[in-house]
């Protein structure tokens, strides 16, 4: 049973945190932010996350998990500390760091034993030798650490799955004790014969931006292909299905939409992007996906427009869906931010749903309608947009749909409903890359 503390209480640290105790190992989650620890104590799970819950509850009462706000004795009683806080976009575009920096000089001032220092957040190639110097200026006494970066691929909705059941393990370390004991920590997974990956720090800090960019990329080539299919005729399921089905491109990550969204995808091309810029380098690919993407949220907008074919200052609009994806009440970057904010420019009135992100939503638009319904919503509407592939959308009763509001009017940008009965009811449509006759 290895001593683990891991700093940071969000996404990652959480999920890595209560995960790691689950291999086996004793656990301390730290993070300055008291009243986050607060709840965390009192059993309250801070984010949704499915199975988040349980996996905490069931560490914390085999005593494998524990919270605190004391970082820094946190760190002196561990002897592996994770590093997991966040990196928001700075506003050059580049990550900023100040957290990170912020908990290297902790553990530096309490480095009263030699440790193995991790890091899991997404930081920009080159920083672990950064958080390598400031601890050595930072700490007072002759301990030695080595240092591990090891980036987390989780995403959110699927967050505890990702975590247990891994594609692969990244270790970049250049020290093959610390190797050793990163194998030990991940033992369960090890042993399943879960891919570890030993490189160096450097090429593991690549591997996570060169993964989340493809991923982007690959995102901003099929809504492209898909705009292309509209003009064409095509069917741009049938397109990616058959796409996919050749192992070298796989089915996954294929399917269009309003633009990619959430915490990492836009953050992680531009740091890239910034990445590439500072040493001399033009990224055109990935130049290309973030543009891409920002048309293809402007291009939803226009599809709207179209659709309702009226001043939008006499219409009532449904936003169905605020979260950048389903199974998360996570709204950062999410499409329909942009859609809300043009139908709010525009004066149409905005009635919005989301089965869990109605009030995180609220946060950036406290004046609009939220709904706890997606049949209120809807009520005598003009059009209903679909934002987030929602399963409860995919199953709504298009009688019912029709029967509610106003004008039968639907985008669908998630292609999530069924074309042959949306023309069956007479609903106005549009969809992403799909026929719509
Ligand atoms: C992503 C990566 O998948 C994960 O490995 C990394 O650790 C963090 O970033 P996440 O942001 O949680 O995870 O969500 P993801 O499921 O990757 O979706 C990101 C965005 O892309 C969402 O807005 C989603 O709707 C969109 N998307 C995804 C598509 O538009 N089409 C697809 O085919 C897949």
């Amino acid at each position: 049973m290895k001593r683990v503390t891991v700093v940071g209480t969000g996404y990652v640290g959480l999920v890595s945190g209560a995960g790691i105790s689950d291999f086996g190992n004793r656990v301390i989650c730290a993070d300055i932010d008291e009243d986050k620890i607060d709840r965390l104590l009192q059993g309250e799970i801070p984010i949704y996350e499915p199975g988040l819950k349980e996996i905490v509850k069931r560490n914390v009462e085999a005593g494998r998990l524990v919270f605190t706000s004391d970082v820094a004795e946190a760190i002196s009683l561990s002897d592996i500390i994770f590093i997991a806080v966040g990196t928001p976009q700075g506003d050059n575009g580049d990550a900023d760091l100040s957290a990170i920096f912020a908990v290297a000089k902790t553990i530096g001032e309490n480095l009263n034993t030699p440790k193995t220092i991790c890091t899991k957040s997404t930081v920009p190639i080159g920083t672990g030798k950064k958080i390598c110097d400031l601890i050595q200026q930072t700490k007072n006494n002759g301990h030695s650490f080595h240092y591990v970066s090891n980036p987390e691929f989780l995403r959110e909705g699927s967050a505890v799955k990702d975590f247990m059941h891994p594609d692969r393990v990244v270790i970049g370390t250049n020290y093959p004790e610390a190797f050793q004991v990163m194998r030990e920590v991940y033992r369960p997974l090890y042993i399943n014969e879960t891919p570890l990956i030993e490189t160096n720090v450097e090429t593991a800090e690549t591997i996570k931006y060169a993964s989340n960019a493809f991923l982007a990329l690959k995102i901003s080539y099929m809504n492209e292909i898909a705009n292309l299919c509209e003009t064409v005729g095509a069917d741009v399921h049938v397109v990616a299905k058959t796409m996919g089905s050749d192992g070298r491109i796989s089915p996954k990550f294929l399917h269009p939409g309003p633009g990619f969204g959430g915490s990492c995808f836009p953050k992680d091309t531009r740091a890239l992007l910034s990445i590439a810029r500072e040493r001399g380098l033009k990224f055109r690919t990935i130049q290309a996906a973030v543009e891409a993407n920002e048309a293809q949220k402007d291009r939803m907008v226009e599809k709207l427009k179209k659709l309702i074919a009226a001043p939008l200052d006499s219409t009532t609009v449904a936003v169905l869906g605020l979260s950048f994806k389903p199974q998360t009440d996570d709204v950062r970057e999410s499409a329909s931010i942009p859609m809300i904010q043009s139908l709010l420019n525009d004066g149409a009135r905005v009635r919005a749903y989301d089965p869990i992100a109605n009030s995180t939503m609220a946060e950036i638009f406290p004046d609009i309608d939220y709904c706890e319904r997606w049949e209120s919503a809807v009520q005598d509407a003009d059009l209903a947009v679909i934002m987030t592939d929602w399963n409860e959308f995919r199953g709504m009763d298009l009688n019912k749909l029709k029967v509610l509001m106003k004008n039968p009017r639907v985008l669908d940008t998630r292609n999530i409903l069924s074309i042959s009965e949306l023309t069956r009811l007479g609903f106005d449509f549009d969809n992403v890359g799909r026929s719509t006759q």
